[in-house]
């Protein structure tokens, strides 16, 4: 469901390794010295549900491609209506959310396994799902975020690994075609410097608050 509320929704996206906690930080602080109030919040949450799939990622209980997608809907539900600190709430108050992976990681990770046209029906139309007011992409190579990955964490979830990431990245692409009429999408080539990918990142925040 579109977001008519106070506060702007921004999701960012990318394969593993891509970058996305830290620019989800700089523009937190960016967003922040503009004088916004912004939640910064990731996927999957750490709610019960949150707890299963972190499992699940990590290799130490086995799920199907149909499991994980359903699993990480119902976090995405819990997060959008949970009224304490869910992201229609904050949104309702007026302050933005800034989400680390959203809809489009179960689409491209689930959709390598589980039927694509499934996972996207039943997260797009879910109306306690909300739709968020622009989506940025952070591209990098399978390789480059393999040695991102390397090069900050000993032990490796499910996905990744090089293959994968490949076929991931082909899948966020086929969805992002998909979505194209009906979704605010950005993609912004994150294998530059830390800098230079934060300055296109609020370029693009700068560009939707005028709206
Ligand atoms: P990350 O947030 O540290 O990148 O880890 C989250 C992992 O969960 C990552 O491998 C992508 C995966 N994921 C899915 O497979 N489907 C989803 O819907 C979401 C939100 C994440």
């Amino acid at each position: 469901m579109e977001n008519k509320r106070k506060g702007k929704f921004i999701v960012i996206e990318g394969l593993d390794g891509s970058g996305k906690g830290t620019q989800a930080a700089l523009l937190a602080q960016a967003m922040r010295a503009d004088g916004r109030t912004v939640c910064q919040t990731a996927e999957p949450t750490s709610s019960v549900t949150g707890g299963m799939l972190r499992d699940a990622l990590g290799g130490h209980v086995k799920r199907d491609a149909y499991e994980l997608s359903a699993l990480f809907l119902l976090d995405r539900i819990f997060h959008n209506v949970n009224e304490k600190n869910g992201i229609r709430k904050y949104l309702d108050d007026g302050v933005d959310v800034i989400c680390d992976r959203y809809y489009y990681s179960s689409f491209a990770y689930q959709g390598i396994d589980a039927d694509l046209s499934w996972v996207m029906n039943m997260n797009l139309n879910c109306k306690e799902i909300l739709k968020p007011d622009v989506c940025i992409f952070l591209d990098v190579s399978p390789d480059t975020g393999d040695k991102r990955i390397n090069g900050s964490r000993l032990e490796r979830e499910i996905y990744e690994n090089t293959e994968t990431q490949k076929r991931i990245r082909a899948r966020f692409y086929e969805v992002f075609g998909l979505l194209k009429t009906r979704e605010n999408i950005k993609i912004v080539d994150a294998s530059r410097t830390v800098p230079e990918v934060s300055a296109d990142i609020i370029k693009i925040y700068n560009e939707l608050k005028e709206k």
